[in-house]
C-alpha cells in the first residue's frame, strides 16, 4: 500500500517535472527565435520597400588645378558617360567647376580643394559662407609636403577627406596601378600587395639579345634642380664610378619628353633609369619610375616610400637598399655584365600590365557608400597630418 503511493507521489512528480520542461522550451524558443526574427524580417522589409533611388552626386572643382579650371578634364561639366568611359564601377556622379549648375554651392554634395598651390584669394573671404553638414570638402593633392604650397595652418576642422597618393588618404590619388593581366585586378599599391613570385627562373631569348645590345649604364632626366632629396649629389658621387647621361635643364644632354626616339634610347642603348624622387616622403612615388617601365630598362629608384607596396619584386632597383654608393654601383655592373640576371628585372611584365589614375572614379563610389554618407569625419588639423612624419632629410644611403 505505502509503496503503491510512493509509486503514484513518483510519477506525479515526474509528469509535473516534464510538463514544467516542456513549457520551458517552448517558452524559450517562443522568446529566442520565433518572436524576434518576425520583427527582424518586419524592418528589412519596411527598409526594402522605402528604398530610395540612389541620388545623383555632384562635385564641384572649387580652386583650380594648376591654373586650369577643369582639372584637365574633358569640358567644364563631366556626368555618368565620363564614369562610364573610364570604366568606373560607379557612374552617378556629375564633375563641375560651375557653381551655378545648382542652385547653391551648399548643394553640390563634394568640394574639391587643391592645397599644392596657394589659393589666389583669402581663404576666409572666398570659402562658401554656407555648408551643409552633409557635404563633403576634399584636401586633394598629389605633390609632396617639400611642394605643398598652399598654408594648411587656417584649415582646423575644414577638410572631410584626403586624396592624396598617400595610401592612409581617404581616396588614393596615385599616378599608376600594377593590374594582373589575367583578372584585371589592381594588386598594388596597397599595404600588403600579394605579388606573384616566379622570377627566379625567367628567362626570354628575345630579352636577352636585345639587352646584349646595350652599350651605355646610366640615364637620368631632370628638369628640376637643386631637389630637396639632394639627388643631384647622389648622382653625381655615381657618376664618379659609372656612367650616367643626365638629359634635361639640370644635365648636359637634350632629348625632347615623350620623343619616340627617347623611348627607343632607353630600350636599346641605356642598361639602368634612374628614377630619382624630388623629396623623401612617405609613398611619394612620381610617374617617373612607371614611364621607364614602359621601356626594357631597369629603373633604379631613390625616395621616401617603401617600394614593395607599390612595384612587383624585380622590377626595380632601390637604391636605399644599400649601404654606400660603392655597393650600388657593384650590383649595377654586375648585371650589366650578366644580362641573364639583368633580364629577370622584365618577369612581371609578363603578369602585369600598368594603368593610368582614376581618383574620381574612387570619389564617385566613396560619394555613394552608405558607410560614408552615415559617418561623420574631418582633419582636425590636416597641417600635421599631411606634414608629421611624412618626410625625412636625410637618406639611407650614404654619400
Ligand atoms: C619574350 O619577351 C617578348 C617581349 O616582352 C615577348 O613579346 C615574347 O613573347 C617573350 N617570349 C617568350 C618565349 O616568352
Ligand atoms: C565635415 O566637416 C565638418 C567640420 O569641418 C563637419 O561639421 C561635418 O559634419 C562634416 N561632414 C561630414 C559628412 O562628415
Amino acid at each position: 500500500m505505502i509503496r503503491r503511493m510512493k509509486r503514484a507521489r513518483f510519477v506525479l512528480y515526474l509528469s509535473i517535472g516534464t510538463v514544467s520542461l516542456l513549457l520551458l522550451v517552448i517558452l524559450f524558443v517562443h522568446t529566442q527565435c520565433l518572436r524576434p526574427s518576425i520583427s527582424y524580417y518586419q524592418i528589412l522589409e519596411e527598409s526594402i520597400q522605402n528604398r530610395r533611388p540612389d541620388d545623383r552626386k555632384y562635385i564641384l572643382l572649387y580652386t583650380n588645378f594648376f591654373g586650369n579650371r577643369n582639372w584637365y578634364l574633358r569640358a567644364e561639366t563631366v556626368g555618368p558617360d565620363f564614369f562610364k568611359s573610364i570604366q568606373c564601377p560607379v557612374t552617378d556622379c556629375v564633375l563641375t567647376n560651375n557653381r551655378e549648375l545648382l542652385n547653391g554651392v551648399s548643394d553640390y554634395d563634394a568640394l574639391l580643394f587643391h592645397i599644392a598651390e596657394p589659393w589666389t584669394y583669402s581663404l576666409f573671404e572666398k570659402v562658401p559662407k554656407i555648408r551643409s553638414p552633409r557635404q563633403i570638402y576634399v584636401a586633394a593633392n598629389m605633390e609632396s609636403p617639400a611642394h605643398t604650397k598652399h598654408l594648411l595652418e587656417g584649415d582646423h576642422d575644414f577638410f572631410n577627406w584626403t586624396m592624396t597618393y598617400r595610401l592612409d588618404s581617404d581616396i588614393i590619388w596615385n599616378y599608376n596601378y600594377f593590374v594582373e593581366i589575367d583578372t584585371g585586378y589592381i594588386v598594388g599599391p596597397a599595404d600588403r600587395p600579394q605579388w606573384r613570385t616566379g622570377w627566379e627562373n625567367y628567362f626570354n631569348e628575345t630579352l636577352l639579345e636585345l639587352v646584349q645590345g646595350k652599350t651605355k649604364m646610366g640615364v637620368q632626366f631632370v628638369s628640376h634642380c637643386g631637389a630637396f632629396s639632394r639627388r643631384d649629389e647622389l648622382v653625381r658621387e655615381i657618376q664618379r664610378l659609372m656612367e650616367v647621361d643626365v638629359y634635361g635643364k639640370c644635365g648636359t644632354m637634350e632629348c625632347p619628353r615623350g620623343s619616340p626616339r627617347c623611348a627607343q634610347m632607353l630600350t636599346e642603348e641605356y642598361h639602368f633609369y634612374f628614377a630619382f624622387e624630388n623629396s623623401l616622403c612617405r609613398d611619394y612615388i612620381t610617374e617617373k619610375m612607371y614611364n621607364s617601365m614602359d621601356s626594357y630598362i631597369i629603373p633604379v629608384v631613390f625616395g621616401g616610400a617603401d617600394y614593395t607596396k607599390f612595384a612587383p619584386p624585380r622590377s626595380y632597383i632601390d637604391v636605399q637598399q644599400f649601404k654606400t654608393v660603392h655597393q650600388l654601383v657593384d650590383y649595377l655592373d654586375y648585371l650589366a655584365r650578366n644580362p641573364r640576371e639583368y633580364i629577370k628585372y622584365f618577369w612581371w611584365k609578363e603578369h602585369y600590365r600598368i594603368s593610368g589614375d582614376q581618383p574620381f572614379c574612387q570619389l564617385c563610389r566613396k560619394l555613394h557608400e552608405i558607410g560614408a554618407q552615415e559617418r561623420t569625419q574631418y582633419y582636425r588639423n590636416i597641417k600635421q597630418w599631411w606634414f608629421d612624419g611624412a618626410c625625412e632629410r636625410d637618406a639611407r644611403i650614404k654619400f
